[in-house]
């Protein structure tokens, strides 16, 4: 039997408690997998104290980093503390000290991406991070690898399972938004701060991450357009049901006109197709590639144990050095990329409009004229009475359009008189 690599786990969480119980608890399958065993030979914490119940014995496990790090004998980190600071030094402190890191922190790389891959490729390591976008679903590797051969056109993805499971919940179940989130927080799906999935942050950091894979561009993730789930209410999921769509907070990159549009929101997806069925904490990614054609992803995007999955893989894969060659191209800059800037980038897609209206003569006119305007067919109208006292809700679908134009024409809807409140604004996904 060949030695043990012996590992370092940074981070005790959720996800490093299961990537410790994994390692252990499959132990046999892993040494086969991996050719030879693969060790936890120590882990870092912030509370060194506390019993986590893990099969790691005390003196395996301190709060300094530089246990791991100046360890000579370990050889790969798995780095699964979230946030920037310290995980960011810290990352860079492994590297310099010889270490190959596995992470699932996809806010360290969506913000410091760069820096931290031109650190690993001067020390001559590498840094592997499937578990960073979509938790079990291995997307990193298939975009990176398995679909090398095709220029991808478009992504479209549920990159949140706790944003998912909130709108499919409260779709399912007519569930309260606040006790749907403190169920996903229960369960271990949600950031440290819930914010950062319900306002769409976690999700643009991945669709950054995805796009630098796809699209060979580093895209400031602050520069994507984004929309949380916050504005999603019982009414709005209603007139969506109506219509033959539900709501998902879907993100998506597409190349248009020798540029990246992308952007992250709520978005009207049709019943019956993959990302409508997309249910609970699970998360899916729809890709077309030029010569694959469209493909789809699904699978659990949060929680202990999937993400788990895919960190072990990332070990495994660096252990036997399938990372070391992959990571040499790993979203290397594409000359024939769409640009960087997304600023101004379009979209042709159908839009649904909720209007809140003054119920008067002339009004409906006044809206489908400024639609007009602005170049943008109608397909269909819904006004329900009697009004609420915010208004007359008009439900509006266009036919497919620009999304620039419909911005300026929602715009222009929201600075005239006839309106009572601000218009919602979705895309609408067909397929
Ligand atoms: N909080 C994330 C989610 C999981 O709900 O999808 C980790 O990325």
């Amino acid at each position: 039997m060949s030695e043990p690599v012996r590992v370092g786990v940074v981070g005790l969480g959720t996800v490093g408690s299961g990537v410790v119980r994994l390692l252990v608890q499959s132990a046999d399958h892993i040494t086969r997998q991996a050719g030879r065993p693969i060790v936890v030979e120590r882990a870092v914490c912030r509370d060194v104290g506390r019993d986590r119940g893990l099969p790691l014995p005390a003196d395996r496990v301190s709060a300094d980093i530089r246990t791991v790090s100046r360890d000579p004998s370990i050889s790969v980190a798995a780095l699964l503390v979230g946030g920037l600071e310290p995980a960011r030094s810290m990352m860079i402190d492994l590297l310099e000290h010889g270490k190959d890191v596995v992470t699932a922190n996809k806010a360290l790389l969506a913000e410091h991406g760069p820096e931290l891959f031109e650190i690993a490729r001067r020390h001559g390591r590498s840094i592997a991070f499937e578990a960073a976008v979509a938790g079990g679903i291995p997307i990193v590797a298939a975009i990176g690898e398995c679909l090398a051969a095709n220029r991808i056109e478009s992504i479209r993805g549920i990159l949140n399972g706790t944003s998912n499971f909130i709108l499919s919940t409260m779709e399912e179940e007519g569930a309260d938004y606040a006790d749907v989130l403190h169920l996903a927080q229960a369960k271990g799906f949600a950031e440290a701060d819930p914010s950062m999935d319900v306002d769409g942050t976690d999700a643009t950091q991945k669709l950054a991450i995805l796009a630098h894979l796809a699209f060979g561009v580093w895209v400031p993730w602050g520069e994507i357009p984004r929309t949380g789930i916050e504005g999603v209410d019982a009414d709005l999921m209603a007139s969506a049901a109506e219509l033959g769509y539900r709501i998902r907070l879907v993100a998506i990159a597409s190349r248009s006109e020798g540029r990246l549009a992308m952007r992250v929101a709520p978005a009207l997806v049709k019943i019956g197709t993959p990302l409508a069925e997309t249910r609970g904490a699970f998360n899916a990614v729809s890709i077309v590639g030029d010569a694959v054609g469209r493909m789809f992803f699904h699978g659990l995007g949060a929680g202990q144990m999937p993400t788990a999955s895919a960190v072990v893989a990332d070990i495994i894969d660096t252990v036997v050095g399938r990372t070391a060659i992959t990571f040499r191209t790993t979203g290397v800059l594409d000359p024939d990329s769409p640009a960087a800037r997304i600023a101004g980038a379009d979209m042709v897609q159908k839009h649904f409009l909720r209007v809140r209206v003054d119920d008067r003569p002339g009004v409906l006119s006044r809206i489908t004229g400024i639609l007009g305007e602005h170049g943008i067919s109608i397909a269909s109208v819904i006004q329900r009475d009697p009004a609420a006292a915010d208004g007359v809700p008009l439900v509006i679908m266009t036919h497919a359009c620009s999304t620039n134009a419909v911005a300026g024409a929602v715009a222009h809807i929201d600075a005239s008189d006839v309106v009572s409140g601000a218009t919602v604004c979705l895309g609408v996904l067909d397929d």
